[in-house]
């Protein structure tokens, strides 16, 4: 029987700089996508997949996350005495149990793979999820559960996968399929961030990853590889030439880039049109702004 995956790390070291200034004073985790923080749609994505222990790996500067993590119990206290229950039902969601959440400091940036390995005690020897919190994910199922469900099957590490056009593959982690399942596809090989021209296929590795312990062992090994960096993927590439399984799994759903402005734009638009109490008053706004569009035109 396999493992359960009940531990779920999230590398929330980097500065953000394409946020730049916001992320002067405030952790890109933490900035809003309608009106939850980032960081709170992956620990929701997490939950729903069974996550019950969370390890934030952060560095100087962040924390305003452990604040946001902290129960509220005045803000509590004066919403219940305002009858605000709605906002006290919503505020009260955020909380975690209490020993749920560990913070590990990354003290260089040395790249994702230096993040996770950064956690490597506190995962010991059990399998593991990582979700990069700047990969926003819609669906109906959430990706990770949909996830650890086909985990369950299959064993080995696991990868969300999602097609992207050839000339994006160098910002991506880029599969080399060995077969081609559907939904699932077996890996070969999975090359960091290559050349449209040298990439395996468009078929891109997205931030959800579930991944055997021996990942971590693999990565202390590791030497830095594409952008000088410590990269995840070259240490779960080398799971393959050890003869353990990967697979990619097409997810269901949208995925919006939220570590770049067009895509927390997009995002932002999505996720407030997906919402009930905002959606008639938002569409007004953006059909009257492509009808002074189309007529400025
Ligand atoms: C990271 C990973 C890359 C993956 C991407 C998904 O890159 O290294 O393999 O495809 O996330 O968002 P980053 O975007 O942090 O440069």
């Amino acid at each position: 029987m396999k493992r359960k995956v009940t531990k779920a790390i999230f590398p929330v070291a980097g500065q953000g700089t394409r946020f730049l200034p916001a992320t002067k004073a405030v952790p890109k985790e933490i900035m809003t996508l309608v009106d939850r923080p980032l960081i709170q749609y992956a620990i929701d994505e997490a939950r729903a997949a069974g996550i019950k222990e969370f390890i934030f790996v952060t560095s100087r500067g962040k924390s305003a996350l452990e604040d946001y993590f902290d129960h509220a119990p005045q803000l509590e206290q004066s919403l219940r005495k305002k009858g605000k229950t709605e906002l006290l039902d919503t505020l009260k969601s955020t909380n975690m149990d209490s020993g749920a959440i560990a913070y590990i400091r990354q003290h260089q940036a040395l790249g994702l793979g230096h993040a996770v390995w950064c956690a490597r005690r506190l995962i010991a020897n059990e399998p593991f999820a990582v979700i990069l919190p700047d990969d926003v994910i819609a669906a109906e199922k959430p990706c990770l559960q949909q996830m650890v469900e086909a985990y369950e099957e299959t064993g080995g590490s696991m990868v969300a996968a999602m097609e992207v056009p050839q000339d994006k593959t160098s910002s991506y982690g880029v599969l080399d399929v060995k077969d081609d399942m559907g939904s699932l596809v077996s890996v070969n090989g999975m090359v960091e961030k290559p050349a449209a021209a040298d990439a395996p296929s468009n078929l891109a590795v997205i931030g959800r990853y579930i991944l055997t312990p021996t990942v971590l062992q693999n990565l202390n090994k590791m030497k830095s590889g594409a952008g000088g960096e410590i990269q995840l993927t070259d240490a779960i590439a080398q799971e393959l030439t050890e003869g353990r399984d990967v697979f990619g799994m097409r997810f269901r759903g949208q995925r919006f880039d939220c570590g770049s402005k067009a895509g927390f734009l997009q995002a932002t638009v999505a996720f407030g049109l997906a919402r009930d109490d905002l959606r008639d008053e938002f569409m007004g706004f953006l059909d009257e702004m492509s009808a002074l569009r189309a007529a400025a035109q």
